[in-house]
């Protein structure tokens, strides 16, 4: 078996035992005689694997009991949609922070709903800080805020959980969720696509605080109605049954093997931080993020000249680390770190980068 180091922004690696769980699970489910990919989401096996699912999720991300679980399909791009029709229905007014390529297209999407505004915006830097802003700017009469909380693209994230006064914020965690402890309570909604720190691709989850629910758009979609997938369980349709499975397994693993989410985040700081470093100390490569506003799962780094950073992936790839190219409007290298990267992967890329350095 050849396993390489994947450094994609997502869908990305998933631990080693997990994939070995999963195998050997795979014909027959815990003498169910059948796959969990060829069962009723209404049989009782099931119903247990999704119901287990929910409360280690809870546990292991400190949920509060206040708040729903929600896993839902149509990707973070489908929450896009969602947030503005389920929320914004009271002043119609929204706050949008612009921090990345996602964020606008959050934007873009709620914009078709209502008076929805750009509160800040990191465009004129490039998107290398996070925009920062006051509670006082902040319309206190809208609907919500929202902040995309790490930029997948330009490897940024917010260093802390924005102020917005009374005013309820709501995030997109695509690529942050379970990376470390963050207070949920502070988020009215909070939304992931799966397929980077959870599972493979195909489950969405949001946690959303129980009074936001119900008020949605009459026009709103059943299957977009946060409200209709929390009187059905997360099964007013066919849920993403295998992906709900296999991030299971994942949370087992983050509780069992890693030490929870405080395990997780001292490991993922250590990766960051071995990168970041060598990064600030190479003549060669350079992280062009304001140190503030630097992400610990996306590492973004170029050499300033694009044939050698084509070559530079190019190498790589032969040695065995993968998808190192950064973003098409980004350009440069991105290291996706996420929690599935063992530290042994972000060691042997930097060595890789300090060879390649000396003999460049
Ligand atoms: C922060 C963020 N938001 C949204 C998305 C879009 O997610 P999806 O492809 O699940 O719709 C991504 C995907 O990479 C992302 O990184």
């Amino acid at each position: 078996m050849r396993r390489v180091y994947n450094f994609s922004a997502g869908p990305s690696m998933l631990p080693l035992s997990v994939l070995e769980r999963a195998a050997a699970e795979m014909t027959d489910y815990q003498g169910s005689g059948m796959s969990v990919m060829e069962m009723s989401h209404r049989s009782p096996v099931y119903e247990k694997i999704i119901g287990e699912t929910e409360q280690l999720m809870r546990s292991v991300l400190n949920i509060p009991d206040s708040y729903k679980v929600l896993f839902l399909q149509g990707g973070a791009t489908t929450q896009f949609s969602a947030v503005p029709m389920n929320l914004l229905t009271g002043s119609g007014k929204a706050e949008y922070v612009i921090s990345g390529q996602f964020s606008q297209k959050a934007y873009e999407e709620a914009r078709r709903y209502g008076d929805v505004r750009v509160l800040a915006s990191g465009a004129d830097n490039q998107f290398r800080r996070i925009p920062v802003f006051s509670a006082r700017e902040v319309r206190q009469d809208a609907d919500y805020v929202h902040i995309c909380y790490n930029n997948t693209i330009f490897g940024t994230r917010f260093p802390e959980i924005p102020d917005t006064g009374k005013v309820p914020l709501v995030a997109d965690l695509s690529s942050c969720i379970m990376s470390e402890p963050l207070d949920l309570s502070r988020f009215a909604l909070v939304y992931a696509g799966a397929q980077k720190n959870m599972a493979p691709a195909g489950l969405t989850v949001v946690f959303v605080r129980e009074d936001f629910l119900g008020k949605a758009m009459a026009i709103t979609p059943l299957m977009l109605n946060y409200q209709v997938a929390a009187e059905h369980s997360s099964m007013y349709n066919t849920p993403p049954c295998y992906a709900i499975y296999i991030a299971k397994l994942v949370l087992e693993w983050v509780r069992d093997d890693i030490g929870g989410l405080a395990g997780m985040a001292e490991r993922n700081r250590r990766k960051a931080r071995r990168l970041y470093e060598y990064l600030d100390a190479s003549r060669l490569f350079s992280n062009l993020v304001e140190t503030s506003s630097r992400s610990i799962m996306n590492v973004t780094f170029t050499t300033g000249d694009r044939s050698l950073d084509e070559r530079f992936c190019l190498a790589a790839d032969q040695a065995g680390f993968v998808n190192l190219k950064g973003h098409r409007s980004a350009g440069g290298m991105r290291a996706s770190i996420y929690n599935a990267m063992p530290e042994e992967g972000v060691n042997d890329l930097v060595a890789f980068m300090e060879a390649f350095e000396k003999q460049d």
